[in-house]
């Protein structure tokens, strides 16, 4: 008998925007396994703290790499240790910030472990665009309108010229550049950074003296 791997959402920052779901899913998980690339992972403990309480947390060398060899191998290793504690009957509660299915690095390690054959569970979350929506009282889509999310740690040139709503996420420490290029574009959009978080910051509109910021999100609206 193995124990379960749980893929848990927190939401985008804000305590009390996790499910109930999510609440007692970490209460029924006997360790809480995280990934230990820097910062904004420790976010995702951070905002799950008080429901996390006195369990052990599990903290997984997973370096934030495009090298892909490298990416792999960290995979394979953090799935042995997840692996390690299931053999023991052990649930094992992996939380991402907002949505496990939206960029997560969880879906690489249910993979590995689903191919194994244990069991797994996801629990969604709120995602961090749709927090920046409200946030930002901006609805994203109306009637017949379209909605695409945009990696803009990508070439977003192409994905920018489609109709319909975008979300631009992922823009770290482009986001100035990702603002110069809307304004060649001639669009117009607005950001949402940390919602949620202390240090929320909300702006109607682009501008240039906007601090990057790895929390940061812009909604184009055509
Ligand atoms: C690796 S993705 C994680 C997305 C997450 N799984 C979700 O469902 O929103 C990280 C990106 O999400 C966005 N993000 C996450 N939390 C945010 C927040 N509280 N405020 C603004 N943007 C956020 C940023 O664009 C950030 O670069």
């Amino acid at each position: 008998m193995s124990g379960t791997f749980f893929g848990i959402g927190v939401g985008p920052g804000d305590p009390e925007l996790l499910t109930l779901k999510a609440i007692k899913t970490i209460a029924d998980c006997d360790i809480i396994a995280v990934p230990d690339s820097g910062a904004p992972d420790q976010v995702a403990l951070g905002i799950a703290h008080s429901y996390i309480g006195t369990k052990p947390v599990m903290l997984l060398d997973l370096p934030m790499t495009c090298d892909k060899v490298k990416l792999k191998e960290q995979h394979e290793i953090a799935a042995k240790s997840i692996s390690k504690e299931l053999d023991k009957n052990k649930n094992v509660g992996f939380l991402t910030i907002g949505d496990p299915m939206i960029f997560s690095t969880y879906n690489y390690l249910h993979k590995i472990i689903s191919s194994h054959g244990y069991a797994t569970k996801i629990i969604p979350g709120v995602t961090s665009f749709c927090a920046a929506a409200a946030a930002l009282e901006q609805p994203l889509c109306e009637s017949g309108e379209t909605l695409h999310i945009i990696p803009a740690n990508y070439d977003a040139k192409v994905a920018l010229s489609l109709d319909g709503t975008k979300i631009l996420m992922k823009s770290g420490k482009k986001l100035n550049e990702v603002i110069e290029m809307l304004r060649e574009k001639g669009l117009n959009g607005k950001i949402a950074q940390k919602v949620g978080m202390d240090g929320q910051r909300l702006y109607q509109e682009l501008s240039t003296d906007v601090e990057s910021n790895y929390f940061s999100i812009i909604i184009v609206k055509d």
